[in-house]
């Protein structure tokens, strides 16, 4: 990674990701597209979603985190896309839904050498309580999906306070910096 984002001015980038890209990491994309245009700050970040596999590829968002998204009047983009090589390169943050696709993006960072940070959304969550995994959904029902949207959109508010915050001087704040990280 090349130019720092406080430093020039540019937006920082965050890329949310899930197994399928078609339910949790289309839901957090919008949910932090949907704040970020409620605080008047969408210059400030660039937000993309991915999957670890490559099942769903071009396909819509889930129509379950649609309908769910539509009645708390957020709305999805884009169609689902796997996590590519240059995205280690590309962007700030890579925030995984679950642990499976955490252990995923951190095996391919070493294989790519890059350093770009990585960590779990709930990492974000002020009531997550330990439990750290946005729950797969995929073979739930609409509570499931519920559940989700409350998980993703709390997490995400915090997560944009901190990436706002004026009162931290570093490139990108603590919460970010792993233990393993340079
Ligand atoms: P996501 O959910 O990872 O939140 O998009 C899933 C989507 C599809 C499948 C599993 C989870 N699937 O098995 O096809």
């Amino acid at each position: 990674m090349t130019d720092a984002p406080l430093e020039s001015g540019r937006p920082i980038r965050v890329l949310f990701v899930c197994l399928g890209n078609i339910c949790r990491s289309p839901l957090a994309e919008g949910v932090l597209i949907h704040l970020c245009h409620k605080a008047g700050v969408e210059a400030r970040l660039n937000v993309d979603s991915a999957g670890t596999c490559s099942w769903h590829v071009g396909e819509p968002p889930d129509a379950r985190a649609i309908e769910v998204a539509s009645r708390r009047g957020v709305s999805l983009q884009g169609s689902a896309r796997s996590v590519r090589p240059e995205d280690f390169a590309k962007f700030d943050l890579m925030l995984a839904m679950d642990r499976d696709n955490l252990r995923h993006l951190e095996k391919e960072r070493a294989r790519f050498g890059e350093s770009t940070r990585i960590a779990l959304l709930r990492e974000f969550d002020p009531d997550s309580a330990g439990d750290l995994d946005v729950p797969d959904p995929y073979s739930g029902g609409p509570s499931e999906f519920d559940l989700v949207f409350d998980l993703v959109h709390r997490s995400c508010t915090a997560l944009l306070g901190e990436l706002l915050d004026p009162q931290i001087p570093c490139e990108l704040p603590p919460a970010f910096l792993r233990e393993d990280d340079p």
